[in-house]
């Protein structure tokens, strides 16, 4: 099927590169002249397992190709929309900026039949709102929200739990529906789960799945609190919860919090748009989940200072990770990069080290020392915090390696991801979060 997509971002170009995979003809469109340059040339502008190779393929395939050039996108089938969603700048709500310009840009070459797909992540209201322009052209305007993972982008894309198409209820929306279904053809042909809902419900089911997950991690963290002055151990605690299975240990993990360009951002726009829609007690609870996940980051902070005798100021310290997570690049709203810029402020020697994220960390955060090599950050640090889980961390470093370059032995782990007993044994003073 000819397929565009509109927004070649962590979402767009995933996507563009999935759809040409299994079989589709698909043209990625995107306003930025050095993103699409990037991708036609067959190089991935951002790191996610799998996409470079999908990337090659596609375009030697002659199925995959890139344009800055929204005419390119005439004549495609079906037109998804995988633009950003940032938060504002003034305030909670989501900017629409990026959707409203690309549907506008996009409407002149729209024909009669055609479907626009929304992908991306947008208040509730918002298809309503953009429906007129594209109906007036005879397309048919449906909502298919997005749940892949960064990370596991790929998979996620072509093997998805769920695919959720939100359409205008009759014989339109179910011809588009259907039409959908002819797309994601090897997810339904393997049976995955197929929800068809109205527009509404589509774009609350993102959120509202979204706003989920920042719940439940929050919660963990609350609890990790309550153990920081009990002397409980939180991770022992999400063992035994997370044993019931209505309950499920998967995003029990506490430590310094959610980050990235999707949890945080999409808890305040609900909120914003709860608001707007005089129903902001209903998921009043959303700001205290913000305000538990920003309260974790300032306490791995208090770990350091604590452990280095209430003071960081000239201390060398070594951050490893700036990242949001690990298998990413993404240094979106990172918690990582914001304990280590949180440390600098103290006045510490700051040095952070990271598998991927170095060069976009380095871009916003310039005031602080990188360096991609693991052990040159380790190297006569008075302290080490580990912020990002990644293997490089978590498996691949030795505590007695370690502690043969770091000069003190304090480690802090924000991720609660280290064998506390392991590093213990080889002299190190362990502090994870909300553990003993
Ligand atoms: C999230 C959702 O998981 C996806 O389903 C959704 O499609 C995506 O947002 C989106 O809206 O586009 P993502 O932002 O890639 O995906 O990352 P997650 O794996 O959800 O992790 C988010 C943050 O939570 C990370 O900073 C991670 O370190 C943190 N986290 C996760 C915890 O602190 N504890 C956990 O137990 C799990």
């Amino acid at each position: 099927m000819r397929l565009s997509v509109i927004g070649c971002g962590y979402l767009g170009a995933v996507h563009a590169a999935a759809m040409a995979s299994i079989g589709h003809d698909v043209v990625g469109i995107d306003v930025d002249a050095r993103k699409v340059d990037s991708l036609s040339r067959g190089i991935a502008p951002f790191f996610e397992p799998g996409l470079q190779d999908i990337l090659t393929a596609g375009i030697e395939s002659g199925r995959l190709r890139f344009s800055t050039d929204m005419a390119d996108a005439e004549g495609a089938k079906v037109h998804f929309i995988g633009v950003g969603t940032p938060q504002q700048k003034d305030g909670y709500a989501a900017d629409l900026t990026y959707v409203n310009a690309a549907v506008e840009s996009l409407v002149p070459f729209l024909s009669r039949g055609d479907i626009v797909a929304g992908k991306s992540t947008v208040p509730v209201g918002t298809a309503a709102d953009l429906a007129p322009g594209i109906e007036a052209k005879g397309a048919t305007l449906v909502w298919n929200p997005e749940f892949l993972r960064e990370g596991w982008a790929v998979q996620d894309t072509i093997d998805p739990d769920r695919l959720v198409v939100g359409v205008v209820p009759g014989a339109d929306g179910d011809r588009a529906a259907q039409v959908l279904r002819e797309v994601y053809h090897p997810a339904v042909a393997k049976g995955t789960p197929f929800l068809v809902t109205d527009r509404a419900t589509a774009e609350l089911v993102k959120v509202a799945a979204n706003a989920f997950l920042a719940t439940k991690i929050s919660f963990i963290n609350a609890m990790a609190e309550i153990a920081e002055v009990t002397g409980a151990d939180v991770t022992q605690l999400a063992d035994a919860i997370g044993h019931d299975a209505r309950i499920g240990r998967r995003f029990l993990g506490a430590g310094i919090g959610f980050g990235g360009g999707c949890l945080p951002k999409d808890i305040r726009a609900f909120s914003a748009r709860a608001e707007e829609l005089g129903r902001g007690e209903s998921v009043g609870f959303l700001r205290e989940v913000d305000a538990i996940n920003l309260r974790r980051r300032h306490r791995a902070v208090e770990l350091v200072v604590e452990g280095l005798g209430g003071a960081v100021f000239n201390k060398r310290i070594a951050v490893l990770g700036a990242a949001f997570k690990p298998h990413s690049d993404d240094i979106r709203d990172s918690p990582a990069l914001d304990v280590a810029v949180r440390l600098h402020g103290l006045g510490a020697q700051v040095i952070v080290t990271d598998p991927e994220a170095v060069e976009n960390a380095r871009r916003v955060h310039p005031q602080l020392t990188y360096t991609a090599d693991r052990d040159e950050a380790l190297r006569g640090a008075d302290a080490v915090v580990v912020v990002t889980e990644w293997d490089e961390y978590r498996r691949q470093l030795d505590p007695a390696h370690a502690a043969g370059l770091a000069t003190g032995r304090l480690v802090v782990d924000g991720r609660n991801c280290l064998d506390a007993e392991a590093w213990r044994a080889a002299g190190w003073t362990y502090a994870g979060m909300g553990r003993p």
